[in-house]
This record gives structure tokens, C-alpha cells and sequence, in this order.
């Protein structure tokens, strides 16, 4: 009697489950995924893809893109030996998250956050330390300095601001959670470009227990890429280095990044256009009758409405695809959209009115 093909597996894979993006990944305006709506011009993308002709296509890329790692390092003005690129940040996350965690060691989550953190650590077989939010949605950085103590956690992982509540944690909390806390402490900043608060990369030198995780799919506009970052003191970044998956960002990916520091003008442009944007839709949203919505400083905007599931159908029904989110803790019926184009909000908050009359 053979063995269940469960039984041979990482006994992990029972308590999560594949990844998938309800409502799928196609829409007439598609808000589910917290991207840019602006594509590059199609002039920069003839130039990349011309550059992109004249690489050696049989020959393995560099087993990490030093071009495109020095370039961004230049770009932030810090040491390029502090920075790490990756196909995309999830990969880096998989990265970092194999270097600090195994059996044994406890990693420090604030609730409601990036679904991936915890499904990682729990593949790595980590003891996950949950810190609830405030129930506004705000973090609880009191309980999480006293949690981190009191658990004695290995690992801290924040994402600030925070996918899916939309709220950062004040520049000051984060310096006083890295430097009460001996853990080490990931701070992914996915969406600091369009938050009020200031990135914490100044601090890498001084404290080689801080890593942070910056991505290239939001205010970057280039999700399709793949790319994200790890920036460390060098130290540390060296051990992170170690179970990095060689070869694994495309010589495409490389080449567009370098392209796209040399044009930033068109990320200043575009998340300054996004932020007008995000502030005048929740305005407007702010004087619909029966929703509630959260003040944001991401690209994106949670709202609470009588019934979500009830709303998603409505909305996709008519073209709008946004994100159900009430199933974290703390976001009943809640659902999430990212900013698109004028016309698109007008058309979802044409829409959220006429539900709500
Ligand atoms: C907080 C946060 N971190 C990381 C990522 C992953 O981004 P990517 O793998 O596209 O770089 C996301 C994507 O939504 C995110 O919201």
C-alpha cells in the first residue's frame, strides 16, 4: 500500500493554499492589483526592446543584474555594495524569508498585512506572532514593540504603508521598533512612494539588523518586469545573498530598469498624478451615504459598504474589477481598489453612487 502523496510532502502545504487573484486579471478598467495605469510610451519601449535585440540571447545573463543593481544604488545614493535586485519582490521575499526562518525561530506579523509573509513562514515551518491592528486599521506600534519583546521574535516584518489597510507607520515608530528590538527587521516599502512618511533607507548603515524591500510594480509602472530590491548594510545583504536564486532576473528586466532611472521624470509625473487622483476620488467617496472610506497613503483606497461580495458583482458586472478584501481580520466588507485614470474612477465612482441612492 503505497503512501498518500500528502504524507511525502512539506506538512505545511495543508494550511495554505495556491495563489490566486479572485475575479482574475482581465477587465475592462482593472483596479485589483494596486499597478500603475500608466504603460511607458511606446518610444522608450522601442528603445529598450532595440537594446534588447542586440543582447547575446543564448548566453546566461550575470548570475546577479550588476548593471541594473549599481544603477539603482546611484539612483538612491547609497553604496552599491548594500544593494540586491530580484525578479520581482515577491522572489526577494522568498529570499530574505529563507535566510532568517526555519523550525524554531519566530517571525513577528502585524494584522491585517501582505498575505505572502505569512505563507512563507509557515512553508518554513516559523512560528508566526500575530500583532492586530487598531481597529481604525491603523498599526499598533506599542504592541508590537511589546510583543517583539516579550516573544523574543527572530524576525519583524512590516509593510509600510500597508497592503491591504492603506496606512503607514510613522517614520518615527519604525526607528523606535528597529532600534528597541534586536530582531531582524524587514521593512517593505512597496508603496512609499506615495505615502506621506519618509522612507527609512537612511538607517540601513547604522542598523545592521534592518533590510528594506522596495518594488519596481507600483510607482515604477513596470509590474510586468519583475523586479524588486533588498537593501541592506552589506553584512547582512551577504547572508541574504547566500539562497538567492541565481540567473533569475532576465536581461529584459535589466535593460528596462536602466531606461526607466534615466526617464524618472515619468514616475514623478505619474505618481504625482496618481496622489491628485487618490485624494480628490476619496474625497468624493467621502460624501457617498452608507460607504465608509479610510484615509490612504498608498496608490490605493479601502472602502467599507454594506456587503462586499454583494458590491464586487455589481462592480464587476459592469467592467470594474477591484479587490475583495473583507476577509482579513478587521476588513468586513471591506473592498480595495488601486487609482487608475480620471476617467476610470469617474466611471467606478459614477457607479459606487448609484448603488448607493
Ligand atoms: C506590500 C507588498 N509587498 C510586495 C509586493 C510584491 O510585489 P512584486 O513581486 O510585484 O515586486 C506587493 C504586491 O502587491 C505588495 O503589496
Amino acid at each position: 500500500m503505497k503512501r498518500d502523496i500528502r504524507d511525502l510532502l512539506n506538512p505545511a502545504l495543508r494550511s495554505i493554499a495556491v495563489y490566486k487573484v479572485d475575479g482574475g486579471q482581465e477587465a475592462e478598467i482593472k483596479l485589483n492589483q494596486n499597478e500603475s495605469p500608466f504603460d511607458l510610451p511606446l518610444w522608450l519601449k522601442e528603445t529598450i526592446l532595440d537594446e534588447f535585440r542586440n543582447e547575446s540571447w543564448n548566453r546566461y545573463p550575470d548570475i546577479l543584474p550588476f548593471r541594473a543593481m549599481d544603477a539603482y544604488a546611484d539612483f538612491l545614493g547609497i553604496a552599491r555594495d548594500s544593494v540586491i535586485m530580484s525578479n520581482g519582490s515577491n522572489e526577494m521575499l522568498y529570499t530574505i524569508f529563507l535566510a532568517c526562518l526555519g523550525p524554531g525561530k519566530k517571525i513577528l506579523i502585524p494584522e491585517p498585512s501582505f498575505s505572502l509573509y505569512e505563507k512563507i513562514a509557515l512553508l518554513l515551518q516559523a512560528e508566526v506572532v500575530s500583532v492586530p491592528m487598531h481597529p481604525g486599521l491603523d498599526f499598533d506600534t506599542e504592541a508590537i514593540i511589546a510583543k517583539a519583546r516579550e516573544q523574543e521574535v527572530d524576525f519583524i516584518v512590516l509593510s509600510t504603508p500597508n497592503n491591504p489597510t492603506s496606512k503607514s507607520l510613522p517614520y518615527d515608530d519604525v526607528c523606535r521598533i528597529i532600534g528597541e528590538s534586536d530582531a531582524i527587521v524587514l521593512v517593505d516599502e512597496a508603496y512609499i512612494e506615495f505615502s506621506r512618511e519618509k522612507s527609512v533607507l537612511g538607517l540601513i548603515e547604522e542598523h545592521p539588523n534592518l533590510v528594506v524591500l522596495r518594488t519596481m510594480s507600483k510607482a515604477l509602472a513596470l509590474a510586468g518586469m519583475r523586479i524588486g530590491f533588498a537593501i541592506a548594510n552589506p553584512v547582512l545583504l551577504g547572508e541574504i545573498a547566500k539562497p538567492k536564486i541565481p540567473f533569475s532576473s532576465g536581461r529584459l528586466a535589466e535593460i528596462t530598469l536602466l531606461h526607466i532611472l534615466k526617464h524618472s521624470y515619468l514616475v514623478t509625473d505619474s505618481v504625482a498624478y496618481i496622489l491628485a487622483e487618490r485624494d480628490r476620488v476619496y474625497a468624493e467617496i467621502d460624501g457617498i451615504a452608507g460607504i465608509e472610506v479610510f484615509a490612504s497613503d498608498t496608490n490605493f483606497l479601502i472602502i467599507r459598504v454594506h456587503d462586499a461580495a454583494r458590491t464586487f458583482r455589481d462592480l464587476s458586472a459592469s467592467g470594474i474589477l477591484v479587490r475583495n478584501v473583507s476577509g482579513y481580520p478587521l476588513m468586513e466588507n471591506c473592498l480595495r481598489f488601486n487609482v487608475g485614470m480620471r476617467d476610470e474612477n469617474d466611471r467606478l465612482l459614477e457607479k459606487l453612487r448609484t448603488m448607493h441612492t
